[in-house]
């Protein structure tokens, strides 16, 4: 049908020159000129086609047409309501009158309301007794003519009164309409011949080159979808925390070593040898190497002190301790392991001791690159990191062995909670959490310990969303670090935020082999 309706186009013009109006174009298979709606869309279709190929031109003109509603297009088909009452009454004198109740049966309880009106009205019908009769001998069913009329040219001779008439009636409604005036084209020709759209071997050895038609380079075409790598989400929100995190003037800790100590884990952190978390259901201990190579001397001696018989002001825990405990080899529960090593690092200076290469140039890409360094030797720094921890927990819908952490610390002289809080509610309100709670809790390294909680809008409750606090003095000062230098820290998990974005319930869905590549691929960038 298109290419027939193209050939009929091109012949027309063919032979007339122009096509003044695509209304008078009797489409193939048609005997009427095709002057509805329906037709010139088509039509439409095939001048695309051609112009595209520059074989036409054309201009566009708006009409406005009408169309038939299903009412009306039910009367052009059965003939109008008060029509059908008149036909299915008597004549006058010809039998016996029909009751309204027989007359309802034969033509619906609308038709018989609506009909009995307009026909009596119209003189068509009478009362006669209790019931009805024919009065007129023939009728002329002028609504379903004009109906048809319509159907087939969009509009009435009748002219705009009686349009009118049929619009308030319900029975047609009006609809914008186009019709086309057609030229030639530039490469006008009475062939719709498929233009060629690459240039071969065979065209170049025989010549048809010359003569053959190309199709256009469409250079606005949007092309193919490549089918590009795709972020995992956690590693989609990872992202979104470490520009959160870089656009406050942090800089990224060095997470590499999954492989802790004891040492790093837990003493230097102020975790009493004795602390649930140590014991074998929590932590993963490695067997081969199960010991780890000394930690500075001069530290283990001042963290092991502090741990035995206090220090800095603090009674210590006064529990005997071991050297085999703090050697042991493990995989780390808590990413503050690097965050201890990297504030020991921190305090090099401090300590008296050269300046350590690797906080430095961590320090130099935040906040430290401005901070002044005081005459103690100490620089201001925020760190963080995000990266895997393991806790040897059961598994379910919502724990695995392994998980991630977001964590920060923040060191400077005289910070308070109330810089730990106001932190807080800047760093979640850059993730689009505004209402925040906290709540007191404990954690073996830091006091006060908080735990922070959010609204969340969608689950409509308040989910737990850190843990955070200020570093225990037993901590910092065996580090070296001034008196009035306090840190505050804290932790927050990076599953949870990715499985409350995407509405995971069940954290095998988000890793491990039961990860859906494509909805990796489809998920968008995320906010919690
Ligand atoms: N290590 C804590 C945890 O695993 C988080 C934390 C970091 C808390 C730093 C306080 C300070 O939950």
């Amino acid at each position: 049908m298109a290419e027939a309706i193209q050939q009929l186009v091109l012949d027309t013009l063919d032979k007339f020159g122009t096509i003044h109006d695509t209304r008078t174009l009797v489409l193939p298979g048609y005997t009427d000129p095709a002057a509805n709606h329906d037709s010139q869309i088509i039509i439409l279709g095939a001048l695309n086609s051609l112009s595209s190929r520059d074989m036409i031109s054309y201009t566009t003109h708006e009409t406005v047409s009408h169309v038939l509603t299903p009412e009306g297009a039910q009367i052009a088909v059965q003939g109008s309501h008060e029509a059908r009452v008149w036909q299915a009454l008597p004549h006058k004198g010809d039998g016996a009158p029909m009751a309204p109740k027989q007359l309802e049966e034969r033509v619906g309880s609308e038709t018989a309301k609506i009909g009995q009106g307009r026909a009596f009205k119209n003189k068509w019908i009478a009362k006669e007794g209790d019931g009805l009769v024919r009065l007129a001998p023939s009728i002329e069913d002028n609504t379903q003519v004009e109906l048809r009329e319509v159907d087939s040219t969009g509009t009435l001779k009748a002219g705009e009164k009686a349009l009118a008439e049929m619009r308030k009636r319900k029975l047609i409604v009006q609809r914008k309409g186009q019709w086309f005036t057609v030229k030639k084209g530039p490469a006008f020709s009475t062939s719709i011949a498929k233009p060629e759209t690459d240039l071969t071997i065979d065209m170049l050895a025989t010549g048809s080159w010359k003569t053959s038609t190309y199709k256009k380079y469409n250079f606005e075409a949007e092309g193919l979808v490549t089918n590009g790598g795709a972020l995992h989400p956690l590693l989609k929100v990872r992202e979104e925390f470490r520009n959160i995190f870089l656009e406050m003037g942090f800089a990224e800790m060095p997470t590499s070593s999954f492989v802790e100590s004891g040492f790093w884990c837990f003493d230097a952190l102020f975790v009493p040898q004795q602390h649930p978390a140590r014991e074998v259901q929590d932590t993963f201990y490695l067997s081969d190497p199960a010991e780890s190579l000394p930690p500075p001397a001069d530290y283990y001696e001042r963290v092991s002190k502090v741990h035995e018989h206090g220090g800095y002001g603090s009674t210590g825990y006064r529990a005997p301790w071991s050297d085999a405990e703090s050697r042991k080899l493990l995989l780390r529960t808590h990413t503050t392991a690097s965050s201890a090593s990297m504030l020991y690092k921190l305090a090099a200076k401090c300590r008296g001791e050269g300046e350590d290469k690797s906080a430095r140039s961590a320090a130099a890409h935040g906040s430290g690159a401005q901070a002044k360094e005081g005459d103690d030797g100490f620089k201001p720094a925020k760190l963080f990191s995000i990266d895997r921890v393991f806790r040897n927990e059961t598994m379910d819908a919502t724990h695995l062995a392994e998980f991630h952490q977001v964590e920060g610390v923040v060191a400077d002289r005289g910070l308070t909670l109330a810089d730990l809080i106001g932190f807080m509610r800047v760093f979640f309100t850059k993730m689009g959490i505004e209402n925040l709670r906290f709540k007191p809790a404990y954690n073996p390294y830091t006091e006060p310990s908080l735990e922070i909680f959010a609204f969340h809008p969608q689950l409509r409750k308040w989910v737990e969303v850190g843990n955070s606090g200020m570093f225990r003095p037993e901590m910092l000062e065996p580090m070296g670090f001034p008196k009035d230098v306090h840190v505050h820290g804290w932790g927050i998990s990076l599953e949870r935020p990715t499985m409350i974005r995407y509405g995971i319930n069940n954290i095998r869905t988000l890793v491990g082999h039961k990860v859906s590549l494509e909805s990796v691929e489809n998920s968008p960038a995320v906010r919690f």
